[in-house]
């Protein structure tokens, strides 16, 4: 099911290096559908899905390098407005006349923009001595025929250009960056007075819309979806529940390497309050078995996920008339997949990161209504929908679960070690951010933990508790500050967090003597450690 494009909406061509990610999610912070394309989309292809508006993104490359990504100068034909930053400033001035030459050294971060006519329409509003933030070698030498220069920093002459009777703007620096001063003013300008858009992307429009769409795609047919207890498969089956109630049946494959009380949660929200229907599949025993001896990490990988389609197709077939696979496929597993351009996305199902084919002689069509939305936004739909905040707010967590947090093979006696020492570890510091969160009012403030979790190493260490000699477990406490797992810092938490977490664990915790705090950051480490 391809999701339908808003009426109103932004095109962004994207020059390279994910740009176009933070600029789509700028434009829709403010309420403005925005969608990204390849930068080398034919102006034909582009017309047919009739954008409101053009931006083009900032990129890695020099404009005249050989394979310097390029886009189909058509594009600048088809009377829509046009902005473009950085790479998407040079390449506009290049295809449209001008010159764009190599400065001696590059300008990165912050510089300061000398307006020089405040009644450009992008400028309007902001001051005429302001912040932006740079990140270029080459810059525009030379405005094209008919381009007024409206803004220009000490090395940089063309800072910001305009040809305003087309509606084409352009700036050398980022105003999707948060450092640019008025960057957002920029942007609304742009979008509100100069493309006359209307603000009328909200959630509470998102949802009806999308329940409308859902509705008139599956009709009175019948959809199944395997609900994880994560946040985006729990949010795709809020919204696929809204809009066709019980032709919805949701499958909960229980592999028993959860974290302590989410099988209950899952059960609880779902069953208690959304009333949808949910098969719940006890699996643990099977899991058990396919565990036993193994210690290496991909394997136990591999079989978990293998095992999880099995066991979720095998209850698929059982049920009569289901001919739709709702599913939690998110924008950025569609754009950093190439899925979509490659055409193998309608074939596949998202696994854990990997797209896996479906089994002989099983098909469903696909219901994917979050394929263009950003984490965050996810996040919002979920509240829009009623989940509570501790589902929408669950942090990562892996498919195959605690058994790559336990290292070596997996046992009941590890598991129910690490159950144990992880609800701890997450009872305190989901307190711990719930305090900054307080004081701050931002959930992903400077010190706050992204990530955080209990490890259960295969060793053993000598300690001592009352008179007694102890042979026991050590458990390892991991906790990340990160914004997106690509890269992370340990978190600096208060030693008395730390102790606490420490005394707990070896008090209320079964065979444990022992407790260390990884003080890695990735790199070199990475978040898991399997
Ligand atoms: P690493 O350990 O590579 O993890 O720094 C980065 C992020 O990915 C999560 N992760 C996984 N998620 N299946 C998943 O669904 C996996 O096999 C897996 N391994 C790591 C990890 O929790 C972190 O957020």
């Amino acid at each position: 099911m391809q999701t339908k494009t808003p009426d109103q909406f932004v095109a962004v061509l994207d020059f390279g290096a994910q740009y176009g990610q933070l600029i789509a999610r700028r434009v829709r912070d403010l309420h403005v559908y925005s969608e990204i394309f390849p930068c080398d989309i034919p102006a034909e292809e582009l017309a047919e899905r009739h954008p409101s508006a053009i931006i083009l993104s900032g990129g890695p490359a020099s404009v005249y390098a050989e394979d310097a990504p390029d886009m189909d100068a058509k594009i600048f034909q088809m009377g829509l407005p046009i902005f473009g930053f950085c790479y998407g400033e040079q390449i506009m001035a290049v295809k449209l006349g001008g010159a764009v030459g190599h400065t001696e050294k590059g300008e990165y971060g912050p510089a300061q923009l000398a307006v020089d006519d405040a009644d450009s329409a992008i400028l309007t509003g902001t001051a005429p001595s302001q912040t932006v933030w740079m990140s270029h070698r080459d810059a525009v030498s030379q405005a094209p025929e008919g381009f007024k220069v409206t803004a220009h920093t000490d090395t940089c002459p063309v800072a910001a250009m305009e040809l305003p009777q087309k509606r084409f703007f352009a700036t050398q620096f980022h105003p999707e960056v948060r450092h640019t001063q008025f960057g957002r003013q920029m942007l609304q300008n742009f979008l509100f007075n100069v493309c006359g858009l209307e603000p009328t992307w909200t959630m509470d429009n998102i949802v009806e819309e999308k329940v409308a769409q859902i509705r008139e795609q599956v009709g009175s047919k019948k959809v199944i979806l395997a609900l994880s207890g994560g946040v985006d498969s729990s949010v795709v089956a809020a919204l696929v529940h809204r809009a066709i109630g019980d032709q919805l049946t949701c499958v909960f494959v229980n592999h028993g390497m959860l974290r302590k009380g989410e099988p209950e949660m899952v059960e609880e929200v779902f069953r208690e309050q959304f009333h949808v229907p949910l098969i719940h599949v006890h699996a643990e025993e099977r899991y058990a078995q396919l565990l036993a001896g193994v210690d290496d990490p991909e394997q136990k990988r591999r079989r978990i996920g293998t095992q999880f389609w099995k066991e979720f197709f095998s209850v698929a077939q059982e049920l009569d008339g289901i001919e739709y696979l709702a599913q939690g496929t998110i924008y950025p597993d569609i754009i950093e997949s190439g899925a979509r351009k490659t055409g193998g996305k309608a074939s596949t199902i998202k696994s854990h990161h990997n797209l896996i084919p479906f089994p002989e002689g099983v098909h469903f069509d696909l219901i994917e209504p979050l394929d263009h939305f950003f984490k965050d936004e996810v996040r919002e739909l979920g509240i829009a929908l009623g989940l509570p905040d501790k589902m929408v707010w669950r942090q990562p967590f892996p498919g195959p679960g605690l058994a790559i947090r336990i290292i070596g093979e997996v046992t009941p006696e590890k598991l129910a070690i690490l159950k144990e020492a992880d609800a701890i570890v997450r009872e305190e510091l989901d307190a711990y951010n719930a305090r900054l969160f307080a004081e701050t009012g931002e959930r992903n403030s400077a010190h706050s933990c992204w990530q955080y979790f209990a490890v259960l190493p295969d060793i053993r260490s000598v300690g001592v508790m009352g008179d007694e000699r102890t042979y026991q477990r050590p458990v390892i406490v991991r906790a990340v500050e990160s914004s997106d797992a690509m890269t992370a810092d340990w978190a600096k938490l208060p030693y008395e967090v730390i102790g606490r977490i420490s005394s707990r664990i070896v008090d209320e915790v079964d065979g444990v003597n022992r407790v260390v705090y990884d003080v890695t950051p990735k790199p070199p480490a990475t978040i898991e450690w399997e």
